[in-house]
């Protein structure tokens, strides 16, 4: 694992951790997280509160696993799927029906206030620069519209604490090692994670943005926030 990278180095590297596991990376994310995944996939789409016909954008949508959510819990939304990594996408399209544009969070080509609502799955800790891809985020929901993500949290020490390092460090590394034959991706992700915000630092930065109305809960012994916000008066 590379720790401590930033910036541009961490763009390229990010880029290859994901480029190297795709193939893989769907069934690895149920095995990690014991199938719980596609539960908090549906939670954030509950809270998107989407109506019909709104239209959605799942940003760091790797495989699409989360737009696909979406569509299977609604009617007639307009979903899009954007991520930077061509073989994630790749990886993803199996459901021809998904629209995949691959673009840069920190730098989105869409028109201000195009979205009512943007999705992500895992991927605030993964970018570069979290405060730009907040103001790109920003920028392209409408007034009123909505931000849920999906992401890893650094739990605060409790009684599984010891299991939770385990799994992370070992057991995590070990089996993607082995399924994906890319195990420095699979240090990367529990480091990154380790790196990442508390819940109430990424509450912070939301605010920050411009988001108001912002909230979150933790699942998984911690380990998993929900995040939600709402883009108000500007
Ligand atoms: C951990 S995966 C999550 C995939 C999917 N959202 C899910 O929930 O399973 C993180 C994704 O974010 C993408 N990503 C990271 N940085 C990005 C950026 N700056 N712009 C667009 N996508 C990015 C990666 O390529 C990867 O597909």
């Amino acid at each position: 694992m590379k720790n401590g990278i930033s910036g541009f180095e961490k763009e390229k590297y990010v880029k290859e951790v994901f480029r190297r596991i795709a193939p893989k990376y769907d069934f690895m994310n149920r095995l990690m997280t014991g199938g719980f995944d596609h539960r908090w996939k549906e939670e954030v789409v509950k809270l998107a509160q989407i109506q019909d016909n709104d239209r959605i954008l799942d940003l760091g949508a790797g495989t699409g696993d989360l737009a696909k959510t979406v569509n299977h819990v609604h009617q007639n939304p307009r979903v899009v799927a954007a991520d930077f990594s061509f073989e994630m996408m790749s990886a993803g399209r199996t459901n021809m029906e998904l629209p995949f544009v691959q673009a840069d969070a920190l730098s989105l080509p869409f028109a201000d206030d195009t979205f009512n609502c943007v999705v992500s799955g895992y991927l605030l800790r993964n970018v570069s620069h979290l405060d730009q891809a907040l103001s790109e985020i920003f920028r392209v929901i409408k007034r009123d519209g909505r931000f849920v993500v999906l992401d890893t949290t650094k739990p605060g020490r409790n009684i599984f604490s010891p299991f939770i390092w385990v799994h992370m460090h070992w057991i995590i590394p070990l089996i993607g090692g082995i399924v994906s034959g890319f195990r420095a991706a699979y240090e990367y992700l529990p480091n990154s994670s380790e790196q990442f915000l508390s819940a109430e630092e990424l509450e912070e930065q939301l605010k920050i943005a411009g988001f108001v109305s912002v909230g979150f809960r933790r699942l998984m012994f911690g380990t998993i926030a929900i995040h939600w916000a709402k883009k108000g008066e500007i």
